[in-house]
């Protein structure tokens, strides 16, 4: 193929540049902004313009960014400009909810716009490239990282990668819009399957479920142009990601066609020695390079390690130039390789405009609040009524909103749920309650009013290095929602979490429980929004709830047993001291509203294969106001060559309805949808029934079932 202009442009510089350049520009380097890894030492200004370092991460502000590219650009001997990074999860200034939050709206029209408006805040700052989507799929609420991700099915968590990159980049593959910044599909590779939900521990899994549940947000997000891509941290049968080269090179580049950059995690490939596959820099530089991984993030491996390597012949010069290239073509596709010696490097910045924003954070907050219990239409609290009683760490706190990698979140206010209910329901008297418990109680007896728990996780426990072995409510917390039981009045739990908790006990005492994750910084407001129901709960969950920590992992796709759950029969599926099923399904989400959702027909005709199958649901409400409601459509393939899980999620819509009104929602299936990978990838489904199930949740009681027979001819029975 002949070279355009732009690869003229980057073979001439490749020509131009020395070896310890080239490998200056594999080399990604922290700014002390935001501690992300353990410190690296140096002067990055001295690092910058001796051209040890092609990219710096969680530097921010724009000023210094632009002093800094400035620097690269002139006072470096061939003035390549810096790609700047940071981990703009889920918001740069404005925050929006966590990602696993974002997840439970079910709304890849949302994904994206919260995507699209980081972006616009982070480039506005000159940073161009995110580390984000995280795509692990993950089963396991031990693991603190569960919070970063689209939750535990690869179906969704494939939307939510297209819906990601789309946010982030734009839908271009050649080049940057303006206002908008690169993405990072992480962490390739498993990492959401670590054993005993334990952060950084080896993963051991089948190639199945690598290929069916982990693998396909990530091919997701490259068909969807990702411009970067994360190997995990972890090894997978013995071999970590950064080194695993049939993964990267083969299977993501190879197979999948991936032609953007890999960029090691923080540290990653110096922990190749860790790992015990490497001995020492020079062979894990070698080790990574050759797996295909472009840039070491903090890693001193390729400074350190690539020269030795390249001495001792374990790593070659081609592979440096090849590397190097892609590394070059990815500066080019971010118009960096563009701009003329006047410029500082920094992209002209579009407008940002916080409110807007903001109202957009506080819409993907409501969105994402999961009702899970609202007996006796505890709520929404009425605007007016007896006085509402805030107890708990949260009902005054403004940092936990956030979660984990809230980016430059705490710099803006967030405010309290306490101002927040004050400004909602200006007829009701909202106070705080002071401690009760262990002696502690109101100054005179409540006679009247409504608790509202204020209880949850902090965002320190969720994240990186936050797994936990018991993911239950903190015990102080567990006593408190104990003493207010006492006080005789109705609770409403509001709960902070950056996953599923364990805590029936707390659950069973209130009469409501809004789980409102990590909501971001327009959190309180959000959570006023559906308390007093100006905002109908619409979350839905995107992990199953695990009734017991027993239980996990808890999931809806899971496969069958050859002695499935019998009641009454001992030599079936069970456990004997708990639930065998988890206490809020996949999907699982109150409204406050009521609905009805009936398969009312599948198209029936030639299954050609190459067709679709369309499935109609009627989705009626029959609750006494308007509300939300989302359908989830399964699928279930009955005999294949092998089992395959009892349900896969192929679809979801989300229907407003006023009071008593009735829609028909059109799923569309094709043969895609039932492909096996069975035992060998990419086949066909042999022909045969197929089960085709709808309904609110992943609760196969809730769901309406339909048998279709897939073969030369598809019929209805
Ligand atoms: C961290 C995380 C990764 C993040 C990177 C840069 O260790 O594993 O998700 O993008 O370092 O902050």
């Amino acid at each position: 193929m002949g070279r355009n202009k732009g690869d003229s442009r980057v073979e001439r510089l490749l020509d131009a540049m020395t070896l310890a350049e080239k490998i200056g520009q594999l080399t990604m380097t922290a700014a002390p902004d935001l501690a992300t890894g353990p410190a690296g030492a140096g002067n990055l200004a001295d690092d910058v313009r001796a051209g040890r370092v092609g990219h710096v991460l969680n530097l921010t502000g724009r000023s210094r960014i632009a002093a800094l590219q400035r620097l690269a650009r002139h006072e470096t001997r061939l003035g390549i400009p810096l790609v700047f990074g940071l981990d703009v999860l889920h918001g740069y200034r404005t925050i929006f909810p966590i990602p696993l939050a974002e997840a439970a709206s079910c709304d890849p029209g949302l994904w994206e716009r919260t995507a699209r408006a980081a972006a616009a805040d982070a480039s506005s700052d000159g940073v161009m490239l995110t580390f984000a989507p995280m795509l692990d799929v993950c089963r396991d609420p031990r693991w603190g990282r569960i919070a970063e991700g689209p939750g535990e099915d690869p179906w969704l968590a494939s939307l939510f990668a297209r819906a990601k990159v789309r946010g982030f980049q734009g839908r271009r593959a050649d080049r940057l819009p303006r206002g908008r910044i690169a993405a990072t599909a992480k962490h390739v590779g498993a990492y959401g399957a670590v054993t005993a939900g334990l952060d950084y521990a080896a993963v051991d899994i089948s190639e199945r479920q690598l290929r069916e549940v982990h693998l396909p947000a990530f091919r997701a997000a490259v068909e969807e142009g990702v411009a970067a891509i994360m190997p995990a941290f972890v090894a997978m049968a013995g071999l970590p990601a950064t080194a695993n080269r049939a993964l990267l090179q083969d299977e993501i580049r190879g197979r999948w066609g991936f032609d953007g950059v890999i960029i090691s995690d923080y540290h990653a490939i110096a922990e190749l020695m860790a790992h015990g596959v490497a001995s020492d820099l020079a062979e894990a530089a070698a080790l990574a390079l050759g797996a295909g991984v472009d840039i070491d993030m903090m890693g001193r491996a390729f400074p350190q390690g690539l020269p030795v390597a390249l001495e001792r012949g374990l790593a070659t010069g081609e592979q440096v130039d090849i590397a190097v290239r892609r590394v070059l073509r990815f500066k080019e596709r971010l118009g960096l390789l563009d701009q003329g010696p006047a410029d500082d490097g920094v992209r002209p910045a579009r407008p940002v405009r916080p409110g807007r924003t903001r109202a957009l954070s506080r819409l993907a907050a409501s969105r994402s609040m999961v009702l899970l219990k609202n007996d006796k239409g505890a709520l929404p609290l009425s605007p007016s009524g007896p006085p509402v009683y805030l107890l708990g760490p949260h009902a005054e706190d403004d940092g936990d909103q956030l979660g984990p990698w809230a980016g430059l979140g705490h710099k803006d206010p967030v405010g309290t749920v306490l101002s927040a209910l004050r400004r909602m329901l200006p007829h009701r008297v909202v106070e705080r309650l002071p401690a009760i418990g262990r002696g502690a109680r109101p100054a005179s007896p409540l006679r009247a009013g409504v608790i509202v728990l204020c209880l949850g996780e902090t965002a320190d426990m969720s994240g990186e290095a936050a797994s936990r072995a018991e993911p239950v409510l903190p015990l102080v917390q567990a006593r408190l929602a104990r003493s207010a039981a006492a006080l005789g009045l109705p609770m409403i739990l509001v709960l902070w979490a950056g996953r599923p908790l364990v805590m029936n006990e707390t659950l069973d005492r209130v009469d409501a429980a809004l789980l409102a994750w990590f909501p971001g910084s327009e959190g309180p407001a959000a959570i006023a929004d559906v308390l007093a129901g100006r905002c109908d709960p619409s979350g839905r969950l995107p992990v199953s709830w695990p009734a017991s920590i027993g239980q996990i992992p808890s999931y809806f796709g899971r496969e069958p047993s050859g002695r499935p759950f019998e009641p009454g029969d001992r030599y079936t599926l069970h456990y004997i001291d708990a639930p065998s099923t988890p206490l809020f399904p996949f999907g699982h989400g109150l409204s406050y509203a009521a609905f009805d959702m009936t398969i009312r027909a599948v198209a029936a005709g030639r299954w050609t294969g190459t067709g679709t199958l369309r499935v109609d649901v009627q989705v009626t409400n029959r609750g006494s106001r308007r509300g939300v409601g989302t359908v989830f459509l399964f699928v279930r393939d009955v005999v294949d060559r092998v089992s395959r899980p009892l349900l896969e999620l192929r679809g979801l819509e989300k229907v407003t309805l006023a009071a008593g009104e009735a829609r028909i929602v059109r799923f569309r299936l094709s043969a895609a949808d039932f492909a096996s990978l069975g035992l060998e990838p990419g086949t066909a489904p042999a022909p045969g029934e197929v089960e085709i199930l709808a309904g609110p949740s992943a609760d196969r009681a809730l769901l309406d079932r339909r048998v279709v027979v897939l073969g030369p001819c598809l019929a209805t029975r």
